[in-house]
């Protein structure tokens, strides 16, 4: 789950990471307000999650309550790259010296954690990571040792933070490690982390992405959810646990495994070049025990989507052996009734083929088409939505 930078904040003041002091609101009068509040200039900031925000206007300064009215009013409702701005913080401008970057991750090709710092900060840091990578250093963080002081500072050094900073930079690169490890995240970033004319180091600005399969651990990230911008269908999905991606096509897909269900949208985006470019609607993988609720659970949350105009379910029967998943289809059916308007194309192979394959035979059901491969199923159901 990626953080607004407001919520990204929240989670550096518990860890001690210095930063502007603010509040987030989503109406200008309130942000007239927190103007008051801080009682000195301050920024006004869009809260999408999207980079590019100062670029597109997202992110002003307002030396009075009145522009930060005024930039309020403007910024709210602002469509940032799709992304409509529902939200602001409004911070405490701080005086900038110079903006660096930071950031831990995860290092999934070299299986590893990485530090990435860098004294070219600021809103120009992805031309810098291109044009000029050797500014932007990469420093490996073993797992099993973390990292401490000494290594922070180490960090700095490499990205070539002056020397005059390096040990309140390497407090703060700690600590955002502390957040990292603590909070179960796989992203921490901060850009700008800038230094004042006093030589204080500050965090003004804060990605964070949390890994969401540690969510038992942290009751509290439950709070960070985003209800209000996360797909209806996704939600509903979620409910029932499914693992489900809502996706752009036409052809919904439903199979056991996340591997099969990944192949399967390739070959369905694949037959769709032959029928009129028809690509597939979601991920949906409904996992090991396909029974009749679940099928229905899944096949519900596929049938809301307005978009979608067939469904292909492609089953590999093993442990769940295909004759209860045809049950499950025949079950689901019955179930949804009038609401399964839609035609669907079942290929079963696997374990107990023949028994489930007969099974939707005799249901003889009139929106379903019986597929005998995964590139025939495929076919079918593309030729389907482009009808
Ligand atoms: N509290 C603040 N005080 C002073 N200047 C700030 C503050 N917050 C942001 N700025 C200035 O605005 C610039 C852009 O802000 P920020 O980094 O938050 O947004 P962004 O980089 O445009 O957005 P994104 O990180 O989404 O790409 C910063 O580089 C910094 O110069
Ligand atoms: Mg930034």
């Amino acid at each position: 789950m990626d953080l607004f930078e407001y919520q990204a904040k929240e989670l550096f003041v518990k860890h001690g990471v210095p930063t502007s002091a603010g509040r987030v609101t989503d109406n200008v009068a309130d942000a007239r307000a927190i103007a008051e509040e801080v009682g000195k200039p301050v920024m006004v900031k869009a809260q999408v999650k999207v980079g590019g925000r100062g670029k597109a206007g997202g992110v002003k300064y307002a030396a009075t309550p009145d522009d930060a009215e005024r930039y309020a009013n403007d910024i709210l409702g602002l469509d940032i790259k799709g992304h409509v701005v529902k939200k602001l913080l409004v911070a405490e401008a701080s005086d900038i010296a110079e903006e660096y970057y930071i950031s831990f991750l995860l290092d999934r090709a070299n299986r590893t954690y990485l530090a990435m710092c860098s004294v070219e900060g600021g809103v120009e840091i992805e031309v810098t990571a291109e044009e000029n990578p050797d500014a932007l250093a990469k420093v490996a963080v073993d797992a099993t040792k973390g990292v401490d002081l000494a290594l922070a500072r180490e960090i700095a050094e490499k990205g070539k933070l002056p020397a005059e900073v390096l040990d309140a930079a390497a407090v703060t690169i700690q600590k955002l490690w502390e957040v990292f490890v603590a909070e179960d995240a796989t992203l921490v970033e901060v850009n700008p982390l800038v230094r004042t004319p006093d030589d204080q180091i500050l965090a003004l600005d804060g990605k964070v992405s949390l890994d969401e399969n540690a969510d038992f651990r942290h009751p509290d990230h439950e709070a960070f959810a985003d209800a209000g911008s996360t797909d209806p269908l996704e939600l509903k999905a979620k409910e029932n646990d499914l693992n489900y991606v809502k996706l752009d096509g036409q052809v919904g897909v439903i199979g056991n495994g996340a591997g099969l269900v990944m192949s399967t949208l390739d070959v369905v985006a694949y037959a769709g070049e032959n029928h009129g470019g028809v690509k597939p609607a979601n991920f949906l993988d409904i996992g090991g025990g396909a029974s009749a609720e679940v099928m229905a659970a899944g096949l519900d949350v596929i049938l809301g989507d307005a978009q979608v105009k067939s469904v292909f379910v492609n089953v590999f029967g093993g442990i769940t052996a295909c004759d209860a998943v045809a049950n499950g289809i025949v079950g689901a059916l019955n179930t949804l009734g009038d609401t399964a308007s839609k035609p669907l194309v079942v290929r079963l192979d696997g374990n107990k083929v023949e028994e489930g394959r007969k099974i939707l035979a005799d249901a003889n059901h009139p929106l379903v088409t019986l597929a005998e491969t995964m590139d025939e199923g495929a076919d079918k159901a593309a030729e389907l939505a482009n009808k």
